[in-house]
């Protein structure tokens, strides 16, 4: 779990005064790893205070983190400085979270981040990392994975040592978000709520949770129940609740898909699951005609036939990454998964989106 969080809007303030006492020297930087929407938005950054050798890289969402981009980034950082940082700080959605996450773990730990993708592979602790979300949705804020796309498989560096030292949830950040994001990020966070609370491996610990967050989605999203404010306050609690809730179960079925699409065709992750879940009728009965019914409400259009010109093969990558995440499917479905999830059903399933 996350050790320390503040929450609260205008808690970005306290960056300098949380940081202050973990600078190991003055030699020893604190990298900032920031969503380049950002880039002359003075607004944020004019509140981030530079010391000594630190340094703010704006960094690209339009594609999902690689492990070719993190050990990039690791290279970088320890040829550029003779001391290991004082700590990483990543300030946007979940691809700057997880850049932020990965590097902190690559910076103490050797090999690539290919040979990380998995579970619990990590050996030593990572160097202290912050997180900050600018969207709410991922649960990349408070979960123990990193989600990669590497050379082989789109996974999850999934350890003790992945989730952030220190957390600052300000909902006021996310105020500038555009609707179809604000939407599709949304709709992770409900669909890791649906995953979680309708999966076999859930407990009391993931449904107190799951519970509460997709109550809270259902306020934001249908009754849209209360201020802007209170509904970016709202959403950001959901995202956090949403990740506590699958980080002791696990996801499922639109995840597992998702994945497929995101390696192949690099569908972000957030429209991605919605794609996906759209035609998950016969796992999710209800909650995909609720999601339905978001969607007619909010006016989103989501891509249609996205995989119609694809070849066998490429179905075959698809469905190849989403066989391998085997316990996403047991979450779902069951030890006996296997009996009914096969190549040629996953097939039909892409050929609808
Ligand atoms: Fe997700």
């Amino acid at each position: 779990m996350v050790s320390r969080v503040v929450f609260g809007r205008g808690s970005f303030n306290q960056l300098s005064d949380i940081l202050e006492p973990k600078r190991l020297n003055v030699k020893a930087p604190f990298i900032y790893l920031v969503d380049d929407v950002f880039k002359g938005n003075a607004w944020l950054t004019s509140r981030i205070s530079l010391a000594y050798e630190d340094q703010l890289l704006f960094i690209s969402a339009d594609k999902e983190p690689t492990t070719s981009q993190v050990d990039a980034l690791v290279e970088d950082i320890i040829l550029t400085y003779k001391d290991r940082p004082s700590g990483i700080i990543g300030i946007g959605g979940g691809t700057l979270l997880d850049l932020a996450k990965a590097v902190s773990i690559m910076l103490t730990n050797k090999g690539e981040s290919k040979d990380y993708q998995g579970w619990d592979l990590v050996k030593s602790p990572a160097i202290y990392h912050v997180g900050i979300p600018t969207i709410s949705g991922t649960g990349s804020e408070v979960s123990r994975t990193t989600v990669l796309t590497g050379p082989k498989r789109k996974l999850g560096i999934n350890s003790d040592y992945t989730p952030f030292d220190q957390v600052i949830l300000d909902p006021e950040l996310t105020k500038d978000v555009p609707t179809d994001q604000w939407f599709y990020t949304g709709m992770d966070c409900f669909i890791h709520c649906v995953e979680s609370l309708k999966g076999t491996y859930l407990n009391a610990f993931s449904q107190s949770y799951g519970e509460k967050a997709y109550d809270l989605c259902k306020e934001i999203f249908v009754e849209a129940n209360g201020s802007k404010e209170a509904l970016q306050d709202k959403l950001m609690m959901a995202s956090w609740h949403g990740g506590m809730s699958i980080a002791y179960s696990q996801v499922g079925v639109a995840h597992a898909l998702s994945y497929g699409l995101g390696y192949l065709l690099g569908t972000k992750h957030g429209i991605g699951n919605c794609i996906v879940f759209d035609h998950l009728e016969e796992f999710y009965p209800e909650d995909v005609a609720l999601f339905k019914h978001m969607k007619t409400i909010h006016n989103i259009k989501l891509p249609q036939g996205i995989c119609a010109q694809l070849a066998d093969d490429e179905f075959d990558t698809m469905i190849n990454v989403a066989l391998g995440l085997e316990p996403l499917w047991e979450n779902a479905l069951g030890k006996n998964w296997k009996q009914t999830i096969t190549r040629e059903k996953l097939r039909t399933l892409y050929e609808k989106m």
